[in-house]
């Protein structure tokens, strides 16, 4: 069963300047920025409700994401799926004969199960699917806690300019790290 949308992805060449339409203008609140080793990419989460715009950036040039950047510029990325049983979804996506870029189920940030499906099958967009692992809401408590912190600082600093936020926010990265 699907859940809900759980966020939506663009790929951005810079967070900073995507911030001028996403946070100043439209008016949603940057939530914090992730570095994801595992793809190469810097992620800014800016909840909607009850899903995540999420701007992907790459770090990495070689990473899966800086080529797609490279290719088609920027632009939406992927819709994910947040549902209560991934096999469940494969199986029924197989049944339907939808190629799957993820057979069975990777684990994702948080230990979540993710897996993707091959645009060829959806007309053209890239789709994720996650399962939460039953812990992951409490994951998630721990971690917004440990960077509260930053982010009361962060958004101090936010309010004299993007950029020194953005440096401040990479800084305490490198901290944790
Ligand atoms: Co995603």
């Amino acid at each position: 069963m699907i859940k809900k949308i759980s966020h939506i992805a663009v790929v951005v060449p810079k967070l900073e300047e995507a911030m001028t339409f996403w946070v100043d203008a439209l008016g949603l609140t940057l939530d914090h920025v992730e570095h994801v080793e595992a793809q190469g990419v810097d992620v800014a989460f800016l909840p909607s409700g009850e899903s995540d715009i999420e701007l992907l950036r790459p770090v990495d040039e070689e990473s899966g994401v800086a080529r797609y950047l490279q290719k088609r510029g920027p632009g939406m990325h992927h819709i994910c799926f947040e549902v209560d049983d991934i096999e469940a979804t494969l199986a029924r996506l197989k049944a339907h004969n939808i190629p799957l870029i993820n057979e069975e189920p990777t684990f994702g940030t948080g230990g979540k199960k993710i897996a993707f499906v091959h645009p060829k099958g959806t007309g053209g967009v890239l789709v994720e699917l996650y399962e939460l692992t039953p812990d992951e809401p409490a994951r998630r408590l721990e971690r917004m806690d440990a960077m509260r912190h930053r982010l009361t600082e962060g958004r101090r600093v936010y309010a004299q300019g993007v950029r020194a936020f953005f440096a401040g926010l990479r800084y305490g990265r490198n901290e944790e790290e």
